[in-house]
Order: C-alpha cells, then sequence, then structure tokens
C-alpha cells in the first residue's frame, strides 16, 4: 500500500488580534507558570533520578520552566536494553500500523498539542511565535507525513524475476540499536531524527540537546498518545561523552542519526572506527553538521532583493541556523547600496522576550553560545581588518541577547568570513563587480562546509556560471533567495564537505539508510 504524497502542513499566521494569536499566549502563559517536572522515558517508565536541572528561557534567565531529570551511564544502558526488549515487536508489526502511529502523532500535532510545542519551543529555546510555527509544528508534522509516502515508495520497491524463479527485497531494519543525538536549534530536527529511522523498524535511543528538552518533551508524550510502543523510543537526557562511552562500544550499536557541530561528529567517527570490528553489523553513520554559509551577489542582482535575502537569511532565528547566511560577497557597484539598505532595516529591527509577537530578535540559546559570538564580535572591534557596520551590541543581564551584527572586511581570508559563528553575525565583502569568477573560486575555497549558498542575480550567464562552478560548495543552492528555510517535500535538505553526509532529511536517501534490505530468491 502506499501513502499519497501528503501537502505541506499550512502556517498559522498568528495575526494581531486573531484566536490563534490569543490561544497560542493563553498556553505560553500556561507553560510559563507549571514548572514543569520533566522525566526521562526509558521503556514504560517515566524515570525520575532526582538529580534536577533547572530549564531557563534564554531571553528570561531569572525564570525557572521547570526541571529535567539528568540521567548517568545506568540511564544509558537501561534504554539500549529497553529498545533491544521492543525491537522483535516492532520489526514485525506491519508497516501500516507502524506508519499510523507517525500520521497519528502528525494530526495531534497539527490539532491538540500545536500550541503545546510551539509555545515550548518558543520559550525553551527563544524563537518568536513564526518561527516556532514553521518549525515545531508545520516542519515537524511535515517530517512525520512524508516519511511516511517516502518509506511506502522504498517499500514498493521490488527486482526482477526470470521464469522458474521469483525474487524479492524484504526492506529490513538495522540488527541493533540506533542512536539519535539532536540538536537545540529546531525541534522539528529533534523529532525527525529518532522518528525516521523509528518508522523503517529500528529501536531508538534519543539524545536531545538538553536545552531542547523542554519541547522534546512534549513531542515524545505526543508519540506515546499516537500509540507508539513503549521502548521503540527512548528518550534520555545525558552528557555527550557519557552516552557515547556506552553506545559506541555497545555489540548492538547498529547506527547514529545525528545532528550538531562537525567537531562532535568527527569524533564520533573516529570513536566508533576505534570499535569497527565489536559491532555485528558496520553501524551506519548519518549527520549534519556545521555550516558557513554564503550569499553571493552579482552586480546585476536586485537591490531589494538582496537586502531581504540578508536579513532573512543571517538574522531570523538568531542566525542560529545550520543554513544561515554567514557570508556575503557584494559587488563594487551596488555594495554602497545593499549595506545602507540593509544597516536602516536592522535599526528597525525589536529584540526582546517571544512573549512579545513584534519582536524579530530574540535570544542566543545560552551562556557558552553568547560568549563564543561575543568574542567574534570583540575580535572585530580591535582587528585592523574588519569594521562593525551595523550591531555590535550584547547584554546578558537578562537573557542572552546579541544584536544583530555586520562585519565588513577586505580580507577574504578574515576570520569571521571563514568560521562559523552560529549567531547573528554576518560578514560581508566587497568584491570589484568585474572579478565575478575570482569570487566565485574565492566562495567555494574559503570555508570547508558545503550546507547552503545563494546566488543573487539577474544576469542568466551569472546564475548558470555560479550554479555549475559552486556545484560542491552546497547541498542546496539557492537562486535569488536567501539560502534557508529548506521545505520538507520541496527542497531535501543536507549538505557534504565539513557540513556531514548529506543524506537529505525528509526523502528517500535518508531512509534507505535506516534499511538493510535482504534478497529472497525461491526457485520453483
Ligand atoms: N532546514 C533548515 C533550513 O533550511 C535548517 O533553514
Amino acid at each position: 500500500f502506499a501513502y499519497p504524497m501528503p501537502v505541506n502542513e499550512p502556517v498559522y499566521g498568528y495575526a494581531a488580534g486573531s484566536a490563534e494569536r490569543k490561544q497560542l499566549k493563553k498556553v505560553v502563559a500556561e507553560l510559563k507558570k507549571a514548572e514543569a517536572d520533566i522525566p526521562m522515558y526509558i521503556g514504560a517508565e517515566e524515570v525520575r533520578t532526582g538529580n534536577k536541572v533547572a530549564l531557563h528561557p534564554p531571553h528570561e534567565t531569572a525564570h525557572t520552566l521547570g526541571y529535567f531529570h539528568e540521567g548517568n551511564e545506568s540511564h544509558v544502558k537501561q534504554a539500549i536494553n529497553a529498545a533491544l526488549a521492543a525491537k522483535e515487536n516492532w520489526a514485525a508489526m506491519p508497516w501500516e500500523d507502524r506508519a499510523h502511529i507517525f500520521l497519528k502523532a502528525a494530526d495531534l500535532l497539527a490539532g491538540k498539542y500545536r500550541y503545546q510545542i510551539n509555545g515550548a519551543t518558543m520559550l525553551g529555546q527563544s524563537k518568536n511565535a513564526f518561527q516556532a510555527e514553521i518549525d515545531s509544528a508545520c516542519e515537524l508534522i511535515d517530517f512525520l507525513r512524508f516519511n511516511v509516502h517516502f518509506l511506502s515508495e522504498i517499500y514498493k520497491q521490488q527486482p526482477n524475476s526470470a521464469p522458474g524463479m521469483h525474487n524479492r527485497m524484504e526492506w529490513r531494519p538495522l540488527e541493533g540499536f540506533v542512536l539519535a543525538v539532536t540538536p537545540f536549534n529546531f525541534t522539528a530536527i529533534a523529532g525527525n531524527l529518532p522518528t525516521s529511522a523509528a518508522m523503517c523498524g529500528n529501536v531508538i535511543v534519543w539524545k536531545p540537546a538538553h536545552t531542547q528538552i523542554f519541547a522534546a518533551q512534549v513531542f515524545m508524550r505526543v508519540l506515546k498518545e499516537a500509540g507508539l510502543p513503549d521502548g521503540v523510543i527512548n528518550l534520555i537526557y545525558v552528557d555527550g561523552p557519557v552516552l557515547g562511552n556506552v553506545c559506541f562500544s555497545h555489540p548492538d550499536f547498529a547506527g547514529v542519526h545525528f545532528t550538531g557541530s562537525t567537531g562532535v561528529f568527527n569524533q564520533m567517527w573516529k570513536t566508533i572506527g576505534e570499535n569497527v570490528g565489536n559491532y555485528k553489523v558496520y553501524p551506519r553513520i548519518v549527520g549534519e553538521t556545521g555550516g558557513k554559509d554564503f550569499v553571493l551577489v552579482h552586480k546585476s542582482a536586485d537591490v531589494d532583493a538582496t537586502v531581504t535575502a540578508l536579513v532573512r537569511g543571517a538574522f531570523e532565528f538568531q542566525g542560529q541556523k545550520c543554513s544561515a547566511a554567514s557570508r556575503a560577497y557584494l559587488p563594487s557597484n551596488i555594495a554602497q547600496a545593499i549595506k545602507d539598505k540593509l544597516v536602516a532595516e536592522l535599526k528597525t529591527m525589536k529584540m526582546g522576550s517571544v512573549e512579545d509577537f513584534t519582536n524579530f530578535m530574540n535570544a542566543v540559546i545560552d551562556e557558552k553560545a553568547f560568549d563564543r559570538i561575543a568574542k567574534y564580535i570583540d575580535a572585530a572591534k580591535q582587528s585592523s581588518d574588519a569594521t562593525i557596520i551595523a550591531g555590535g551590541n550584547y547584554d546578558k543581564s537578562k537573557g542572552y541577547f546579541i544584536e544583530p551584527t555586520v562585519i565588513e572586511t577586505s580580507n577574504s581570508k578574515y576570520v569571521a568570513l571563514c568560521e562559523e559563528i552560529f549567531g547573528p553575525v554576518l560578514t560581508v565583502y566587497v568584491y570589484d563587480e568585474n572579478k565575478f569568477e575570482e569570487t566565485i573560486e574565492l566562495v567555494n575555497t574559503t570555508s570547508p562546509y558545503a550546507l547552503t549558498g545563494s546566488i543573487i542575480a539577474q544576469d542568466r550567464d551569472a546564475i548558470v556560471l555560479a550554479t555549475e562552478k559552486l556545484r560542491n560548495a552546497a547541498g542546496n543552492f539557492y537562486i535569488n533567495d536567501k539560502p534557508t528555510g529548506a521545505v520538507v517535500g520541496q527542497q531535501p535538505f543536507g549538505g557534504a564537505r565539513a557540513s556531514g553526509t548529506n543524506d537529505k532529511a525528509g526523502s528517500m536517501l535518508n531512509l534507505y539508510r535506516w534499511l538493510s534490505a535482504r534478497t529472497i530468491k525461491e526457485t520453483f
């Protein structure tokens, strides 16, 4: 049975005075007051260790949202055991029954839990209502529904047979358990990594970033309510090294589905490599990591379109997107016009709490991120190679607020043009408008990453040239658009080089990684 291609979940607008906005505000206020006591979910158990860690909204650090119960090594072992115990039944369950659990979860998110998951994402991750809606409601719902469709397309695929025989493919899950390690910046990604592998019949140990637990546990409860059997996905809160020590030395480790930093992913590969030979199977290693995403502007570009791409691409969600526009190459003929308009736009941008829906900018995720980003800004203030042309101020007295900042440099190797900052900082470089080809080469070679990038141009030859020459510089390439905001089912997402294994979230490519097929031939 094939599930038809779904339509993307419609986005709520939360217009001023609308019933949607009133309802979301009400739920945010309730969540804020509730002092949630958040257990781990291992097998059938809600595990409360008593080792309580407080959660604070990044934009209001004096407030406590609630507490999660942190686990240790023994909880990782328990989670693996619970997963392995659930495996046989789950893998044997008819595919349609597995699919219906995830389709029901999508419907619960679209209806009953929409405001809850958005409210939790707003408060826990400091995303404004519009960004939370796109992420934790629409994108997560889309991942669930589209993956069911794509997986049904895979299951349909069967080999040829010749007279006297019949061949078939059995699309088995992996042998063992899959580890999902998920980031703070997208509730949708956090939800997709465990569920896409689970849908294929795998059992999962899921470790979210501590800073995303507030929304992660809402999704876990939605999955339970949708009928996910105990032990199929086990949600635990432990430190990365504790998790790695247990999982990567376990003989039943069958794969890791990861989104996070390149450094952590590299370390995982090494550790898994050191243990190879101790596993029953070669583990699947699937990761989406960092980016230093470019906007290359041609001399034929429209100035207004360029500024829109830069403002939205660089500063939505405080630039905390692996896909965020973080380096822009501006041609000399229109560079000043672009910079003037960009600086003027950023001056009008409001920053503050997510509870005020007129704030475009909110806080960055935590103190570590705040300090790291502030260092790049301070370095630019002191460098003779850089000038700050917008923003540059930051303040952590109430929350981790950093102004949207634009650094200009004339050094094509300047640090802020090369390194991932993962914050609201855009670095611009002005090039001689007649040196477009040389600048394409610069874009291609300046950073080790290859996640997303844009060409902004009206000249078709320039578009063709950039598209061809930058073939390997971005897994998601945009023409006359910002380099962010991939929609499930429309722009399958992922990058190569230091940006990951490019297994395209929300596509068949990703799902294939969680299957290990058996070919069966019967002769008559
Ligand atoms: N998928 C997200 C985007 O495209 C990260 O911006």
